[in-house]
């Protein structure tokens, strides 16, 4: 098994370093600030997990190596240009992140045909700084990574295991990973995953963070016009380019994700607090985007990102 190199100390990031840890997976950890990087973590079953420091630059990576990014998308050109000299003997690269954006960043630097796996997460963590000015992370909620390959060029592989025929590479990374921190699930239609993803972060964190509430909240009838018309715009942008989803459906996986994440304030919202840059977008800005290409007119996530825009300057 290759060793985990993990890029970036925020929540989700030292949340990794913590579990690699504690289940024995061999890691080094790479975040931007030393001096805010977590020291400790403070596991579900009240467990304290000591990190070991972090890694002041990188290294040459070999093959085995799985690299990975729990970055925001607009900090990865940045990070993704810093390591360029080090992926000579192409070690998996992950990215891990909410909403879309990355694949094409890691296009554009490392090639359509870099062994790179995509990934979204739903495990739960928050980094809080201590009264002595360090930092740690807490493990809020066990989740599930969903990663693929988006690459491979037409991946017939349904399972990891005929992954590890098809691309042994890859599915030895996804294997690290799930050392780390299971459960990792394989994604045969891993852009499918992403966009279902987006449909959930662009009603919930917009929402969340306009009103000052709890992901609970955006449930309320008073939301239901704006739910309504992010979910109908999603579902003709993704349509557009292929992908087969139904406002419906996407409008349900919506409110079953804030009932299921009802106590959580989601990171828009505690981006916006903390005054710090959003993923807007990377979220519902990338749905314009992607809408502006096809000529379809989405005036709801172009209302949001303005109106998000203006809270977080
Ligand atoms: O960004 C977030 O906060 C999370 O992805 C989600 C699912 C909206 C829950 O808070």
């Amino acid at each position: 098994m290759g060793k985990l190199h993990i890029v970036g100390g925020g929540a989700i990031g030292s949340l990794i370093a913590a579990s690699a840890q504690k289940n024995g997976v061999p890691y080094e950890c790479y975040p931007r600030d030393r001096k805010t990087m977590p020291t400790y973590a403070h596991w579900l079953d009240g467990q304290t997990i000591t990190l070991k420091p972090a890694t002041p630059s990188p290294c040459l990576l070999t093959q085995s190596d799985v690299l990975i990014f729990p970055l925001k998308v607009y900090q990865l050109n940045a990070a993704l240009l810093q390591w360029l000299p080090h992926l000579t003997q192409k070690p998996t690269v992950i990215l891990l992140h909410n909403g879309m954006g990355g694949h094409e960043v890691a296009k554009d630097l490392l090639g359509g045909d870099y062994p790179l796996l995509l990934a979204t997460t739903s495990h739960g963590a928050l980094k809080v700084s201590t009264s002595s000015g360090g930092f740690h992370v807490k493990y809020t909620g066990v989740g599930a990574t969903q990663i693929g390959a988006p690459n491979l060029d037409k991946p017939i592989s349904q399972t990891l295991s005929a992954l590890s025929k098809e691309a042994p590479q890859l599915a030895n990374a996804i294997a690290t990973l799930d050392k780390t921190l299971p459960p990792v699930q394989y994604q045969r239609n891993i852009l499918k995953a992403l966009w279902t993803k987006l449909s959930i972060n662009a009603v919930i964190n917009p929402l969340t963070a306009i009103y000052n509430i709890q992901n609970k909240f955006i449930v309320n009838s008073e939301f239901e016009q704006s739910r309504n018309a992010i979910c109908n715009e999603f579902t003709q942008v993704a349509n557009a380019y292929g992908l087969d989803f139904d406002a419906q459906t996407v409008h349900e996986n919506v409110l079953s994700v804030a009932n299921a994440t009802g106590e959580n304030y989601s990171s828009m919202h505690q981006d916006v607090a903390h005054g710090r840059q959003t993923e807007i977008d990377a979220i519902n800005g990338y749905i314009v985007d992607m809408a502006m290409k096809k000529g379809i007119p989405v005036p709801e996530n172009t209302l949001l990102v303005k109106r998000v825009k203006a809270l977080s300057v």
